[in-house]
């Protein structure tokens, strides 16, 4: 029986959204883990770096730009693992006047971006029948979300789907593909925006670096069998 370990060593993992709360605690974890983390957030390259001293390259990055992200996925060379946590989540009105835009802001960052960086890592991961993809799901997919809108809810059930479909088309080629979907975690996503945690079955918000453990667990050798699967950290929020 092989071993299998939480050992990262020798991997190169890009992460995007690396300046947010869930990627800067994936790029740490993974880091910690022996990785060579290669990062991207849209921000500038300063604010990834201030929450990122570890990383091997910090690039800034629209995944909602596909000529962007292939000319990124080609200057960086393959990867063993892609983990994608770029997302927005505007708390507005869908009935407001000018929502439509938002809604294909949300379109753009949170279903483009994940297809524009599979389409650009892919590929390569298949040619080399090797590679982990992690993308992320939410709740709000599962169940419509908390406190997050519409266009949030439906790009995450879009994602789930999504995520579904490229597991059975990279399993052949030993590539691995899964999301996690978490509950409400505490970062710049949901601070400020009215979160009850007396509720939540934990009585408390998730850490961003309780959802990384999981990422980080999807990239190393003990989740050789895990594909195609919504890893559901919520804390027990919701069942299904
Ligand atoms: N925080 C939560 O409660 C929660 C719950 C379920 C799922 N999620 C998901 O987890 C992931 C990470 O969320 P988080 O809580 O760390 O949020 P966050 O806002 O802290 O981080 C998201 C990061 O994505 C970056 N980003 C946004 N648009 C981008 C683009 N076009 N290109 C590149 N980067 C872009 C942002 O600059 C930010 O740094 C997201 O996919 C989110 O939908 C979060």
């Amino acid at each position: 029986m092989t071993t299998k370990t939480f050992d990262l060593s020798g991997m190169r993992i890009f992460i995007t959204g690396a300046a947010g709360g869930i990627g800067s605690a994936t790029a740490a974890i993974c880091t910690a883990q022996g990785a060579e983390v290669i990062l991207a957030d849209v921000v500038g390259i300063e604010q990834t770096k201030a929450k990122n001293a570890k990383a091997a390259a910090i690039y800034q990055l629209d995944t909602s730009d596909r000529a962007a992200v292939e000319k990124l996925a080609r200057e960086i060379g393959p990867i063993d693992a892609l983990v994608d946590t770029a997302a927005i989540c505007p708390f507005d009105d869908w009935m407001a006047p000018g929502w439509d835009e938002a809604l294909d802001r949300v379109l753009r960052v949170n279903i483009k971006g994940p297809i524009n960086l599979t389409r650009a890592f892919l590929p390569g991961m298949m040619e080399r029948k090797k590679g982990r993809v992690v993308l992320c799901g939410s709740i709000a997919g599962h169940m419509g979300g908390v406190r997050s809108g519409p266009h949030y809810a439906f790009t995450k059930g879009g994602l789930h789907s999504f995520m579904r479909w490229l597991s059975r088309k990279a399993a052949e080629h030993n590539v691995l593909v899964n999301a996690v979907a978490p509950g409400p975690v505490d970062t710049g996503m949901t601070s400020g925006q009215g979160y009850d945690p007396s509720g939540f079955p934990l009585r408390r918000m998730a850490g961003p670096e309780e959802i990384a453990s999981c990422i980080a667990y999807l990239c190393s050798p003990s989740a050789s069998y895990a594909t195609g699967a919504i890893f559901d950290i919520n804390g027990g929020t919701v069942f299904h």
